[in-house]
């Protein structure tokens, strides 16, 4: 099996760490579009224009299924990307979904999305949770926590200051749907704020959970081939993704 796996940037890697933690594919090639990252900040029509690009960019690799790690391309491009890919285009806002629902077992539980303004915007994980008769769902826009993950300051005062700025009206939730590929870096930190009766929900776990439903993936690889590409600066990518990946 060879997958894709799309992100606006780097922030897909975590869905690759999770993948590789599964050894679920032989080969897997990673594409950021990190020349346009943040798409969290784009319109519909941009976003959507974005994600066909990046099927036609992996039209040149043979490949089994494409992953759209993206929080924010899942929810607006997924359609259009199956439509131009031959194979199946799978995005983690579904797979989010499932997860969530398959962790609470009362309908009326409290659930807060936390993505990007686009992302919250689409309402793709309301939507998808209110088809699973959860209605208790609300979202919040944090954009911020991007550039804090990519500048490495998850450690920092600077993030405790911006969790208390976007949580200062917000109660710990249910269920935590990470709904923004770099939220997992700072999955710790998010724990830690909303207590251990939080239960965080991560895309690349999700998307694990999902695949292994959908498809026969009993095959293991323990050594998949990689392959890194950006539309901006591929080694800056390749280097970050030795770091969070311990390549
Ligand atoms: N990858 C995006 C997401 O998961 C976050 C970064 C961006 O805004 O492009 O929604």
């Amino acid at each position: 099996m060879k997958i894709g796996v799309f992100d606006s940037g780097i922030g897909g890697l975590t869905v690759v760490k999770s993948l590789l933690e599964h050894q679920l594919f032989e080969e897997i090639v990673y594409y950021g579009d990190t020349a346009r990252v943040p798409y969290g900040s784009k319109d519909k029509n941009t976003i959507i224009r974005y994600g066909i690009e990046a099927v036609e960019m992996f039209k040149n690799f043979e490949l089994d299924m494409i992953v759209v790690a993206c929080n924010t391309a899942s929810a607006y491009a997924l359609n259009d990307m199956n439509a131009t890919a031959s194979c199946p285009v799978i995005g983690v806002v579904e797979a989010g979904v499932l997860a969530c629902a398959n962790v609470l077992e009362d309908k009326n539980a409290n659930i807060l999305v936390l993505g990007t303004k686009a992302t919250v915007r689409s309402k793709a994980y309301e939507n998808g949770l209110k088809s699973l008769q959860f209605n208790n769902v609300n979202s919040l826009a944090t954009p911020l926590f991007v550039p804090i993950v990519e500048e490495e300051l998850g450690e920092s005062e600077i993030l405790d200051v911006t969790m208390k700025h976007y949580f200062k009206d917000v109660t710990s939730p249910d269920a935590l749907i990470l709904g923004c590929t770099h939220f997992p870096i700072i999955e710790r930190q998010l724990q830690n704020h909303f207590g251990q009766n939080t239960k965080l929900i991560h895309s690349g776990d999700a998307i694990v959970e999902y695949l292994n439903q959908k498809f026969d993936l009993s095959e293991k690889y323990p050594e998949p081939k990689l392959q890194f590409f950006a539309s901006d600066n591929p080694e800056a990518l390749r280097q970050i993704a030795h770091k969070w990946l311990g390549l």
